[in-house]
Formats: structure tokens, sequence, C-alpha cells
């Protein structure tokens, strides 16, 4: 039974965020759920879900779950003295999305100026995964370098790109099926109806 980290900032896509927490939740492999969510990430929740989800009690969980969950812990960004704070602290892996080229420049220089930065720089210390889903366009030399940086820790940089090959009806589809690749790198099983197999398969099975 894993226990994840999940950390929310402020760029676009907070939809990624949602249905993650929504599947680590129901997953069977997660007993535990630790969250953070920037102020900034509270406000890109609002424009783009229309949840408030700024503090730290339940109803933060059940904005964004639609029901309570004993698995979630929800921790203030401000709270430098929380568990996760704590390599002591056994969090399995750790997934900052959507990760703004904000968290994403702290994370890469070591800076750790809120909870989310410093539970990322443990994960990192500890060896443990940790996946950054960043999302900005066009990217600069600057976001080009952190990544290049964190991709050489070992840091799996994992861009909010949707992608098309399997055919998506719906935003659901499209953000259920890159849930899925999170899933796959967090460690955490799933039932993948769209996992490729070939097009030569794929092709004979229609
Ligand atoms: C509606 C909205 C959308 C944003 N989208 C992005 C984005 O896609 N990528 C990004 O890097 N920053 C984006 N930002 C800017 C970040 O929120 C800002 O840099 C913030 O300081 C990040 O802080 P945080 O990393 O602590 O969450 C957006 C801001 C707002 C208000």
């Amino acid at each position: 039974m894993k226990s994840i980290t999940v950390g929310i900032t402020g760029a676009s896509g907070s939809v990624y965020a949602q249905k993650l927490l929504a599947r680590l939740n129901a997953s069977s492999d997660v007993a535990r759920i630790d969250l953070v969510i920037s102020q900034a990430g509270a406000r890109v929740v609002s424009e783009e879900l229309g949840l408030n989800v700024a503090g730290t009690d339940r109803r933060v969980v059940r904005e964004l779950l639609g029901e309570d969950s004993e698995k979630v812990a929800v921790h203030s960004a401000n709270d430098i003295g929380a568990s996760i704070a704590s390599g002591s602290y056994l969090s399995d892996a750790m997934v900052i999305v959507p990760c703004s080229m904000s968290t994403l420049g702290a994370v890469a220089n070591g800076v750790s100026r809120d909870l989310i930065h410093r539970a990322a720089d443990v994960i990192l210390k500890e060896s443990r995964p940790l996946v950054l889903v960043p999302r900005e366009t066009p990217l600069n030399v600057i976001h080009l370098e952190n990544m290049l940086k964190l991709a050489r820790s070992g840091v799996r940089i994992i861009p909010a790109m949707p992608s098309f090959y399997h055919h998506p009806q719906t935003i659901d589809d499209l953000v259920e099926h890159f849930i899925h690749r999170l899933l796959d790198h967090l460690g955490v099983s799933h039932e993948q109806l769209t996992r490729w197999e070939g097009s030569r398969k794929r092709g004979s099975r229609e």
C-alpha cells in the first residue's frame, strides 16, 4: 500500500489534479494521499474548475473529490514543518500536477520557499520517484534548462501534453489517458483500456 504526495500549483490544467486524486483515492494500491495546494494553485483551481480549495479543512477534499476521504490529508503550503517536509516520513512518491514554471524552477535549484518545494526536495534527496507535470507554452531557455537539470537528477518530467492516437471523443477521454501515464510512473496499478498495442494489432481489431 502506497503513500503518495500530491502538489497542486498555479499552472493551467487543474482538471488533471482532480482526476488523478480521484484515481488515487479509488485505488486499492494507495493507503494515503498527502495533498498540498499552493496559493496560486487554489486560484487556478477556482478559475478552471469553479471550486474553492483555499485552506486545509475537509471542505478542500469534498470540493475536489465530491466527498470526504480518510485517505487524504491536506497540508498548508506554508506549513514547512508538516510530516512530508521530513525524509523520515515514508512517502513512496510525489507528483506535482500541474507544475508551474515557478515551482519547477524552485525544485530545479533546491529553493524551498513552501511545503511543495520542500517535499519535492526531500523526495529527491531520499531518491524516491518525483513526477512533475509542467504546463507552459512557449517554453523559454530558463524553463528548458531547469527541466534538463531535473531530468538529469532523475525527475520524471511528464508535460501536460494530451495525445490523440487513442481517438479521444471527449476532454474527459484526453484527461483520463494522460492520468494513466501518471499512474504508471507513480507505480499505481490501473486498468488502462487505451494502452497502445501497435497499429497492426489495432487495425486487426477493427
Ligand atoms: C489563471 C492562471 C493560469 C496560469 N497558468 C500558468 C501556466 O500554465 N504555467 C505556469 O507556469 N504559470 C501559470 N500561471 C502563473 C503561476 O500561477 C504563477 O507563476 C505563480 O506564481 C505560481 O506559483 P506556485 O508555483 O507557487 O503555484 C497562471 C496563473 C493564473 C492566474
